[in-house]
């Protein structure tokens, strides 16, 4: 299968032109769009300058969840055009009709990770704001990026309104650093479009791309969080597996439950998918609701085969609502609630779970 793939600025890529077998080594300069730009291909023997529009196969080294590396797995593209500067390379154009597709593992030091839910109005962007703040806070440097194209509000939530958002960048209006915010707490925010269609219909790797261009804004960005919008559409799901880890939001009301279960049946019905969190949302009673969401846990793990893990819960709490409505996130306005309190644990329990398990394809 055409594979996982890294776009990240200085990645060694290995191009082949399609229907011969002479590979030529290049280095990834820039990722714009959904644009790759990389150097001039070479070996020990000569370069070549492959005219627009010359079908290329990419090869990155993929890491295995064993640690193995596998160089095997080309990637179709196609020659846009040469450039010049700032380097002599090309500027290539991925296809996007193959089933991809991610980010490659251990090298890289960046973690995607979605926040979505199967029901709306979970607590999803709550979570994902106030999550960005919390890892921040705790030394890591943090992109939240707002994918939920209808009903996105994470800019609101930070009490702003950006005059240019996501769907600009899509559109090619803006670049990423005209759209990326600095917000309170030391975030880069991406604000998410209102209503734009277009980035419903990214493939996984689509997706992929822009996430690690919008990883680039903020030098050493370790982790990109995603907002996204409810619900079981084809574009949630290509959003998801684009990302590392998922966190599932839910509430203990059977429909969220029953939605989370179903969502999670979809991502692990997938071949290469992403580590699965789920975070119990308005915890009133957190240790019977904690048990009784466990338990659920291991039974649906059970059922599908695809362990998903409890990340943790974040209790009721009046002071969230406070803050949507004030525009200043309860990290920042209401640090020492409960609610504030259970993030910055969750926070803790994704650092410190960094092990590169996330990866794996099969059970875990
Ligand atoms: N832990 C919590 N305690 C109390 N209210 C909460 C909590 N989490 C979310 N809410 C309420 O739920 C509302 C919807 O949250 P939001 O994050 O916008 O949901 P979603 O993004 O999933 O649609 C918030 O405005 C807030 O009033
Ligand atoms: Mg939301």
């Amino acid at each position: 299968m055409p594979g996982v793939f890294d776009y990240l600025v200085n990645t060694v890529v290995h191009v082949q032109v399609e229907g011969k077998s002479e590979r030529f080594t290049s280095r990834v300069i820039a990722v714009s769009g959904l644009e790759l730009t990389v150097t001039t291909p070479g070996n020990e023997r000569r370069h070549i300058w492959p005219r627009p529009g010359t079908a290329l196969l990419l090869f990155t080294r993929r890491y295995e969840p064993d640690g193995t590396e596998n160089l095997e797995d080309g990637v179709r593209c196609e020659v846009v055009r040469q450039i010049l500067k700032p380097t002599p390379g090309l500027v290539l154009c991925l296809d996007g009709n193959q089933p991809l597709v991610r980010l490659a593992p251990l090298e890289r030091a960046v973690r995607t990770i979605a926040v979505t839910s199967g029901k709306g109005g979970t607590g999803k962007s709550v979570l994902a704001v106030n999550l960005a703040l919390a890892l921040a806070s705790l030394g890591e440097r943090v992109t939240l990026v707002d994918c939920d194209l209808g009903t996105g509000n994470v800019a609101g939530l930070f009490g702003v309104q950006p005059e240019r958002n996501l769907t600009d960048l899509l559109e090619g209006r803006a670049s990423v650093d005209e759209i990326a915010l600095c917000v309170p707490g030391g975030v880069s925010l991406v604000p998410g479009g209102t209503g734009d269609p277009s980035l419903f219909n990214l493939s996984p790797w689509k997706f992929a791309h822009l996430l690690s261009a919008l990883a680039a804004v903020e030098e050493r960005t370790s982790f990109v969080v995603v907002d996204t919008s409810p619900g079981i559409s084809q574009s949630v799901a290509n959003l998801l597996l684009a990302c590392d880890e998922v966190i599932m939001v839910t509430t203990i009301e059977p429909p969220s439950v029953i939605d989370s279960y179903a969502l999670v049946k979809l991502i692990a019905a997938q071949e290469r998918r992403p580590r699965v969190w789920l975070v119990l949302n308005r915890a009133a009673q957190p240790e019977v609701e904690g048990r009784i969401v466990r338990q659920v846990v291991r039974t649906a793990s059970e059922l599908l085969g695809f362990e998903v893990q409890v990340l943790g819960l974040v209790r009721e709490d009046d002071g969230v609502h406070r803050s949507v409505v004030t525009g200043r996130p309860l990290l920042l306005d209401h640090p020492i609630g409960p609610a504030a309190q259970d993030i910055r644990e969750l926070a803790r329990r994704l650092i410190t779970s960094r092990g590169g398990k996330a990866w794996s394809s099969g059970t875990r």
